[in-house]
């Protein structure tokens, strides 16, 4: 942990929220724009071509983020994670990652992106300081996986992006499937097969309620347990302990030898008990959980000509206050919600995931 404070983890000042959880990781938004309209987030009969994304004047330039992202740190955070949108789309990416992997108490910059334009730009972002990737890939089959990213796109470039970031050094990646009943069930076992023997580590997501456009319903859910048989019944697994504490995947190693897998199982298993995750939305707002419905604005306060400290205590005073457990809680909630269907909810786009 090269420069991260002793003891940061219970330092007395770092803030911890009503539920005793410590502020650690940072999930950076840095544009609200995708060149997918994968239906379960933004679906392309809304996001048509005329939909307007949010202006440039809007966006949180390097410079905020990095400010920001050093205010993070002093109050506990050392893990990044870059998202969108898709984050590839964010003119000179690999600029902000030199500036956040300079910042001192960082030890994980990682980064989340469909793959569609990974293949130029793994070389360029790994020299700038990115230390891994995840990619996220519903489907090898080629209808399949136009019907999930919602455009005229096949999965070959994406794969392409995976090897070259294989060879860029970013290895062992991480690749997110989100497994949807009646789309890419029971086909996801093929990217279980693909991947085995590779380094490359498949995660399969249970298919979540975020936002208001995906018209989710539980029915859709392809819960972890069937997941797992379905892997398992091809090539015998067993559990692996997690690689750092309140990680979100639970890891399964092929009995073999032959790798392992990931099962993100927020529906089934919630994991909000360990939740340690902020996030940044592209336009500057901090939302303390995936199921958010706003965040607060600490844009206006940058740009208001707040001090340091000042910022540092805004995000503190967010952070004491939060009680977010939203999956956990996930049935009375989401009969609430349906009493007032018009509810606001932050969208994985602007949050990316
Ligand atoms: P690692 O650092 O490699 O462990 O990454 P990660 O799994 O935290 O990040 P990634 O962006 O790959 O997220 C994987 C999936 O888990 C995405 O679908 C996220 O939406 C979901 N996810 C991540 N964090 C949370 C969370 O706090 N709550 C819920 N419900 N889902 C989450
Ligand atoms: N449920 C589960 N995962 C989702 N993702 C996007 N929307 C959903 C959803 N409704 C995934 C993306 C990406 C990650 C950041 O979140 O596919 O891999
Ligand atoms: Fe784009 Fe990711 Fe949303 Fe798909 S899930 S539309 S790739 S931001
Ligand atoms: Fe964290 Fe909210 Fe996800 Fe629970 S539902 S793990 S509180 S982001």
């Amino acid at each position: 942990m090269p420069g991260h404070p002793p003891g940061a983890e219970t330092r007395p000042s770092l803030p911890a929220d009503r539920r005793g959880r410590r502020l650690r990781d940072l999930r950076i938004s840095v544009t609200d724009r995708c060149n997918f309209r994968c239906p379960y987030c933004m679906p392309a009969e809304i996001y048509g071509e005329k939909y307007t994304f949010l202006p440039r004047g809007e966006v949180l330039s390097f410079e905020e983020i990095e400010r920001l992202s050093r205010i993070f740190v002093d109050l506990g955070t050392s893990k990044l994670r870059i998202t969108g949108g898709e984050p590839l789309l964010r003119a000179e990416l690999p600029t902000l990652i030199k500036k956040l992997a300079s910042i001192e108490g960082i030890r994980d910059i990682a980064l989340t992106s469909n793959g569609q334009l990974l293949e130029d730009q793994a070389g360029p972002l790994r020299d700038a300081g990115l230390r891994r990737v995840t990619v996220s890939l519903d489907s090898l089959d080629p209808e399949q996986f136009r019907r999930m990213s919602g455009r005229n796109f096949g999965p070959e470039r994406v794969l392409a992006g995976i090897e070259a970031a294989d060879r860029a050094g970013l290895a062992p990646i991480k690749i997110n499937c989100v497994v949807q009943r009646g789309l890419n069930d029971p086909s996801f076992i093929e990217l279980a097969r693909h991947f085995r023997g590779t380094r490359h580590v498949v995660r399969f997501i249970e298919y979540m309620d975020v936002g208001t456009l995906n018209r989710w319903k539980p029915s859709e859910v392809v819960a972890a347990s069937e997941i797992l048989d379905r892997i398992a019944r091809e090539a015998p697994l067993e559990p692996v302990g997690p690689a750092y504490p309140g990680e979100v995947a639970r890891r399964y190693r092929y009995r073999d030898g032959s790798g392992e897998i990931g099962i993100i199982a927020s529906v089934t298993q919630p994991f909000c008990g360990d939740c340690v995750r902020a996030r940044l939305t592209p336009d500057g707002r901090l939302v303390t959980c995936l199921f958010a419905t706003d965040g607060r604005d600490l844009k206006a306060a940058l740009r208001g000509g707040a001090s340091d400290a000042e910022l540092r205590d805004l995000i503190r005073s967010v952070w004491t206050q939060r009680d977010d457990a939203y999956s956990e809680q996930r049935g009375a909630a989401a009969s609430r919600a349906s009493e007032s269907p018009k509810r606001r909810r932050v969208e994985m786009y602007e949050i990316g995931g």
